[in-house]
């Protein structure tokens, strides 16, 4: 009697158990939904990986990050694994998460890396790795190795030769000495193949001046970096000595670059206005440092290019007159002790700011006339050191108008001075 109490009634709610039924799994997937949408910390650092991944530094603190998902555009990156960078609060301070690639990119790397270990895809790294440490070893040095007959614009490169490749990742080398060696030469293998960033970032602190973010350190597949502010490409409309500001500190990054180190020029190969952030001091930094080429200055002689001493030019505006791009060989810089390249870049940056933004016209645009013609040598200056006519010598030329822009911003700031007293 009972019996068939419970099921009659089980019957005549069938269909609200079965919607309850429906709701449960409904909700246990939004959960699911969500967990992708969202992701925690711990779902981005894929630490199982380690050591085939960027370094465990900065575990200890990982947790402290808020995520910002403020942005639909985060949504749609991860989503997608397209940029796959990500914003943060750490102790009310802005940071950026990075996982360095795209998420195809980084299957590609893991597939390798089983291969290298005679495994089949997905593998498990946790095997006795000591074996391969000689195996690793020359991995890296085959990475940074410039194979010019690739035309891959690739990562880092260190040239002509790799004899003072230990001089180069001398600060790395002292961050990570408290790591098992193997480790730090698997973690060394992944950042080279895929992103070098946090190599350039350690090797060029932010702390001794260098034009890029400060490093905080990485977890697993995620490394954390200094939030610098909003990218040059949304700079193109602000005061005109605003714009003097930053084009000063891009060209004062050139010359850094190009001479601060007396032993390696560094050479960044993908300048652009998404690629470079400004930060509250109109001060502009590289944020993306995944493509360089380090020349060794200080070359014995039997390893000497032809041509060595002379200092590379880059004519690519004399070959492309009207193609307005970037363009570049990594051959000719790799040759030469000195390259005018990262003047190359500034300033065609500088001057072709249709490159970027169709919408925009060059960065120094609407200079006020009367500016212009206090310093009439402006927009000579600005030509000469972008498309320099073929005796001129760019360096020199963007040097000149770095201190122009630095006299008429300490003019400017007089007057001020002035008006307020
Ligand atoms: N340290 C930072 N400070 C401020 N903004 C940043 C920082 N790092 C990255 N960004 C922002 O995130 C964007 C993407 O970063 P990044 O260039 O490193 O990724 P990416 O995937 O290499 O992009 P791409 O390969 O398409 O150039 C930048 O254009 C910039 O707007
Ligand atoms: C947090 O920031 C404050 C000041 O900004 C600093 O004094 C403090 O040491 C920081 N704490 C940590 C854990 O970094
Ligand atoms: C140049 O390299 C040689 C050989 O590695 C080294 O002995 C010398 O000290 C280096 N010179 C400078 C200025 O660093
Ligand atoms: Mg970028």
């Amino acid at each position: 009697m009972i019996l068939h109490y419970v099921c009659n009634i089980v019957r005549f709610k069938k269909w609200k158990i079965l919607m309850l039924i429906g709701v449960c799994a409904l909700v246990s997937r939004v959960n699911v939904i969500l967990q992708s949408l969202y992701p925690s910390i711990t779902q981005l650092t894929e630490l199982p990986k380690c050591p085939a991944c960027y370094g465990v530094s900065a575990c200890h603190d990982i947790h402290k990050i808020d995520l910002i998902w403020d942005d639909i555009n985060a949504i749609i990156s991860h989503l997608f694994g397209v940029k796959n960078v990500f914003f943060g609060t750490y102790n009310q301070t802005k940071v950026v998460l990075k996982k360095l690639a795209h998420s195809s990119e980084l299957e590609a790397f893991d597939i390798t890396l089983c291969d290298i270990l005679h495994l089949g895809y997905p593998c498990s790294v946790f095997i006795p790795l000591d074996r391969y440490t000689a195996q690793f070893y020359d991995l890296i040095r085959k990475a940074i190795t410039s194979d010019f007959s690739k035309d891959d614009t690739s990562r880092l490169r260190l040239c002509p030769t790799l004899s003072h490749l230990d001089d180069l990742f001398y600060n790395v080398h002292l961050n990570n000495k408290h790591i098992n060696p193997t480790q730090y030469l698997i973690n060394l293998w992944t950042l080279v193949s895929i992103n070098p960033e946090p190599l350039i970032l350690q090797i060029l602190p932010a702390e001794n001046g260098w034009p890029v973010p400060k490093y905080y350190g990485a977890c697993g597949r995620i490394i954390v970096e200094e939030y610098v502010g909003l990218p040059l490409a949304d700079y193109y409309d602000k005061s005109w000595i605003q714009r003097i500001k930053i084009a000063s500190s891009l060209l004062n990054a050139a010359y850094m670059f190009t001479f601060k180190d007396k032993n390696f020029g560094f050479y960044l190969t993908d300048v652009s206005a998404d690629n470079i952030a400004v930060d509250n001091e109109n001060v502009a930094k590289f944020i993306d440092l995944e493509n360089i080429i380090i020349v060794d200055k200080n070359v014995s002689q039997e390893d000497e290019p032809k041509g060595w001493q002379k200092i590379h030019k880059n004519t690519m505006h004399f070959d492309f007159p009207n193609l307005n791009c970037f363009s570049y060989s990594a051959e000719d810089i790799c040759n030469h002790y000195l390259s005018d390249h990262n003047y190359y870049a500034i300033c065609q940056l500088l001057l072709n700011a249709e490159n970027q933004n169709p919408f925009f016209g060059e960065f120094l645009h609407d200079i006020p006339t009367n500016i212009e013609q206090q310093y009439p040598d402006i927009q000579y200056l600005l030509r000469q050191c972008a498309i320099p006519d073929s005796k001129n010598s760019r360096i020199f030329f963007g040097q000149q108008l770095k201190i122009l822009l630095d006299t008429i911003l300490k003019e400017y700031l007089n007057v001020m001075q002035h008006e307020i007293s």
